[in-house]
């Protein structure tokens, strides 16, 4: 290599190793995105005993489901945040861009956020029934409670293989669908949706242990310990 050869070819190579630095260090920013810490997913304290459900949800279940299924959830969403560099800042924005996600992030985003609303859906049996103004747009909206519960169920037994049972709220008016293995109604291309009221796992890891096949048995003693107040406290 003669000289000038020698000199040009150090110099493109410093160039080179240059635009490698500043991509990465791009890449690398997007993830603070402008200084603001990219979104991580948090798994809530159950907000009750695993035996407390019995004899509608059995402590075993919830225990296996709480701290292996949700919790590799929640692991998985913040590894591909990391791993893809996504920069969404809040749950809503990643949410409304549910579609352009990879299958890693939607889903297991989906998990982390389902069971995370699931769990604080439910309380031990006993408790008061819907009031208020929920029992209003109910009544509205279905005709009474049975015909919800009614209506409820038929999605959450129908729902082919894995996925979840939800009443929403859309404007004034209640409504009732289901979505496909961890989908959501926050998802902009979901099936069905709404600003999410109640959801009920379908998924077989949320109640084979006890029910085995009968999922019309699990899906009529979940009743048994929906928390009414906190469903009536998402109704805005
Ligand atoms: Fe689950």
């Amino acid at each position: 290599m003669k000289d000038n050869s020698r000199r040009q070819f150090i110099k493109n190579t410093i160039a080179a190793t240059a635009a490698v630095t500043v991509g990465t260090s791009l890449i690398d920013s997007s993830t603070a995105f402008a200084g603001v810490e990219a979104f991580k997913f948090t798994q809530v304290t159950l907000p009750f005993k695993y035996a407390d459900l019995e004899p509608n949800i059995d402590a075993l279940t919830n225990e296996i489901h709480y701290t292996k299924h949700h919790t590799a959830y929640i692991k998985n969403v913040n590894d591909a945040i990391v791993a893809e560099n996504i920069p969404y800042t809040s749950e809503k924005q990643f949410f409304d861009n549910a579609s352009k996600l990879s299958a890693k992030a939607r889903n297991n985003a989906g998990g982390a956020w389902n069971h995370n609303f699931f769990w604080e859906s439910l309380r031990a049996p006993g408790g008061a029934g819907p009031q208020g103004k929920l029992l209003d747009a109910i009544n509205s909206s279905f005709g009474s409670i049975d015909k919800l519960k009614e209506q409820f169920n038929d999605a959450a037994t129908k729902r082919f293989g894995s996925g979840w049972a939800w009443l929403v709220a859309d404007g004034n008016k209640l409504k009732i669908g289901s979505t496909a293995n961890q989908d959501n109604p926050l998802f902009d291309n979901a099936e069905l949706k709404g600003t999410p009221l109640l959801g009920l796992d379908v998924w077989e890891h949320a109640y084979y242990l006890k029910y085995q096949n009968r999922r019309p048995e699990y899906i009529a003693n979940f009743w048994n310990v929906v928390n009414w107040d906190k469903v009536a406290s998402r109704l805005s």
